[in-house]
């Protein structure tokens, strides 16, 4: 009896939130103020993270921003600066994880409050051949967008969990949900990624952690650099153009002011994550060849490759 009651409880949940979720396609909630939240932005040199940073801060936050790169991050502070926002800078290699943590203790003693927000936004590819790759830049890859999010994590989640207030961002990418020939060590990441971010949004609902939300946001190709050279069949690439980072990262913010548990960026790319679940995996690959998304990596990796000859990436 119970089970039947339980059972016909969530079917109407099910259909709740499959209606409630298609009438936000065309009525878009209300969004959350963030003003006067402390926001934690991971890569904030780099082109996302930098419109994160100043996305945030058009909404009021204070931004604490972490990049390796010294000169990119206060470019980025600086910016924030003169739009009368207010940012702080942190060089970090979140690869270390003492060096997380220590940042993470440096940034409470230094502000005396919480980060409420926390944005895993930095990210590395090798963008190699996976034969042709030496290890240690696979390893950076695994490491930067992978390990990182289990050390930020261990470092901000427990005062979000005792204030019963805060926000895990993860920006994976829509190759943590499928993927393309040559980047390995990227979907291997992204991936990964993907599976940490859903476990931790699946364990703060199991264990009933009110106040903390989630929202895991994958983006196709954004025009930042990061795939330079990367190609569709010009045909299909009129539908699926490379993004702008500022659309981008407009749109997630909408899905983080909104508490979206996922985001995939276009929406088109919801396509190909339902075929791989549905369709046989020959069936992918004629798609993938018919579009060109098989070889896309190739001129990408290709203009990589000749970056590489020119100066080459150190990694200790
Ligand atoms: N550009 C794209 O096509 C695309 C598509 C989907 C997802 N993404 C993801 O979006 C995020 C941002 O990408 P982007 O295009 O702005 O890249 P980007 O290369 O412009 O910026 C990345 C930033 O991360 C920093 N960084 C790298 N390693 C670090 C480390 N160990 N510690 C601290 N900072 C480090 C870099 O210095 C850089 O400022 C990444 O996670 C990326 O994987 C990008
Ligand atoms: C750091 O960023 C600056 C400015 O964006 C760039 O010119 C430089 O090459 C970067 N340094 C490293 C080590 O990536």
């Amino acid at each position: 009896m119970i089970f039947l009651m339980d059972l016909q409880m969530m079917v109407l949940d099910l259909i709740y939130f499959i209606l409630r979720n298609s009438v936000r396609l065309v009525l878009r909630p209300r969004t959350k103020p963030v003003d006067g939240e402390l926001v934690l932005i991971t890569g904030a040199g780099g082109g996302l993270g930098r419109l994160f940073a100043q996305e945030f801060t058009k909404h009021g936050a204070e931004v604490v921003l972490w990049d390796l790169n010294s000169s990119s991050n206060e470019q980025t502070a600086k910016l924030v600066r003169e739009m009368g926002g207010t940012a702080y800078t942190y060089a970090v290699d979140v690869t270390k994880r003492e060096d997380v943590y220590r940042n993470a203790e440096q940034v409470q003693k230094d502000l005396g409050r919480h980060v409420t927000i926390l944005v895993n936004n930095a990210g590395v590819v090798a963008g190699r051949r996976m034969l042709d790759c030496p290890d240690e830049l696979m390893e950076r890859t695994m490491k930067v967008n992978c390990h990182a999010l289990f050390w930020t994590v261990k470092a901000f989640l427990p005062q979000m969990i005792a204030q019963k207030h805060g926000h895990i961002v993860t920006i994976a990418s829509v190759l943590g949900l499928f993927s393309t020939a040559c980047v390995e060590d990227y979907c291997a990441s992204k991936f990964a990624a993907v599976g940490f971010h859903e476990s931790l949004a699946h364990e703060l609902v199991a264990e009933e952690i009110e106040g903390v939300k989630t929202t895991l946001v994958c983006p196709y190709i954004v025009d930042t650099g990061m795939f330079e050279g990367c190609k569709i069949r010009g045909e299909v690439e009129l539908l699926l153009p490379p993004l702008k980072p500022q659309y981008c990262v407009e749109q997630a913010m909408n899905a983080i002011l909104i508490d979206q548990p996922l985001v995939c960026i276009p929406r088109l790319t919801y396509l190909p994550v339902l075929f791989r679940a549905l369709l046989p995996w020959e069936s992918n690959v004629v798609a993938y060849r018919f579009m060109g998304s098989d070889k896309c990596m190739y001129p990408f990796i290709d203009y990589m490759q000749n970056q590489a000859k020119n100066n080459p990436i150190k990694v200790e």
